[in-house]
């Protein structure tokens, strides 16, 4: 069924997840002391609506339930007409740390040589810059330090990396900026890397969901509704709940993104990142009641996420999930792992509201599994 959805012959997916999908040769290309490959369930979840449009989301996870509350919630919020989703360009920033005394005057050589040091980044990679990628911005932000002088500034390379993760590019670049860096502020070099707080490249989803899409045995609709609106407003007071409350979220948003062969490390250091962003833990999806008294669903978080580089071209169950998800590109990727998101936040949040986790979602994985049989 899968098969014919995504136009792929069922002999192509058989030998794409055959052995989890990867063979020792494969292995050796991308870590070392390879000794073998530990094999993980592929799973797709279905009923998703993406701005207009189904989609069938790969997913690869250990924990039960979670590939049939994704569903389960994803048929709730195509009852609301599915999810709304935007995703920003694909943009990095690199790091690269100066020592300097007079930072002021650093700062003012910096941004005068802006157009210099971009150029020189471009240089590093030219045939991203055809495709319409390349570094767009320089910014200098100041770490102040403890006041005993161990402040520093940090100049921001930002990079359009277009359909890469960009880790490879923006440090290459990063390191290559550095010497005229340290010619124009007469500082010194600390660190060029790449920031997991990939806070300029976020995928927004929002879905409206009716009441009555939301019913569950012995509550009223309305009930359900405000406990979720309640579980949600826990979580944005709560670092506890807060915490737990992502880990739901990450529970959809890690399953694809190791499906497609991503850096999940990445994608989880950013989120985490960004939920503290103004000093307090906060949670990555709330939910509120709308005026029309449907259930009003919000994520935003950073999605650093490519289909060109490492397992994502290597790993032919990766190459597989990927074709999936269709040709939406890199922002179909994004796009996919964020709803997948909102959609496990949403169940935990109903099932935790009414019956609890244990019935509800224990329920779920062995009608689930009947159905397979
Ligand atoms: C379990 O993997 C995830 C939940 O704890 C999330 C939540 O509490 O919102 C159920």
């Amino acid at each position: 069924m899968v098969a014919e959805a995504i136009d792929v012959s069922l002999e192509e997916s058989r030998s794409a997840l055959a052995g989890g999908g990867l063979d020792i040769d494969a292995a050796e290309k991308l870590v070392e002391n390879v000794i073998g490959t530990y094999g993980l369930p592929f799973a797709v979840a279905t009923n998703f609506r993406i701005n207009g449009a189904d989609v069938l989301i790969p997913m690869v996870i250990e924990e039960p339930s979670v590939v049939a509350a994704s569903s389960k919630a994803a048929l709730m919020v195509r009852e609301g007409g599915g999810f709304s989703v935007e995703v920003d360009d694909p943009r990095m920033i690199g790091q690269i740390q100066v020592f300097v005394d007079d930072r002021d005057n650093a700062r003012r050589g910096i941004l005068d040589a802006a157009p210099r040091l971009m150029e020189l980044a471009a240089r590093t990679d030219e045939t991203l810059v055809e495709i319409g990628g390349g570094p767009t911005e320089i910014e200098v932000r100041e770490v102040r330090g403890d006041g005993n002088g161990d402040g520093f500034l940090v100049v921001h390379l930002v990079v359009d990396v277009r359909d890469a993760m960009g880790a490879n590019t923006v440090n290459t670049m990063s390191e290559a900026v550095s010497p005229l860096l340290e010619e124009i502020t007469g500082g010194r070099i600390g660190l060029r890397i790449l920031s997991n707080l990939a806070d300029r490249r976020r995928v927004k989803v929002s879905a409206d969901i009716p009441a009555a899409a939301l019913a569950i045995d012995g509550f009223s609709d309305d009930a359900v509704l405000d406990g979720i609106v309640s579980a949600s407003r826990f979580a944005e007071l709560d670092p506890y709940r807060a915490a737990t409350h992502n880990k739901g979220v990450m529970n959809g948003t890690d399953a694809v993104i190791l499906a497609t062969g991503n850096d999940w490390r990445a994608v989880e250091a950013g989120a985490h990142a960004f939920a503290a962003r103004d000093g307090t833990y906060r949670p990555l999806c709330v939910w509120r009641r709308s005026d029309g008294g449907a259930l009003s669903g919000f994520l935003d978080m950073p999605m650093a996420v490519g289909m060109v580089g490492g397992a994502t071209r290597l790993h032919p169950a990766a190459r597989l999930a990927i074709r999936i998800i269709g040709s939406s590109g890199v922002s179909g990727l994004a796009a996919a792992a964020g709803v997948a998101g909102m959609a496990n936040n949403l169940a935990a949040l109903r099932a935790l509201a009414t019956e609890g986790i244990q019935r509800g979602h224990m329920r779920l994985h062995s009608r689930s599994r009947m159905l397979e049989r």
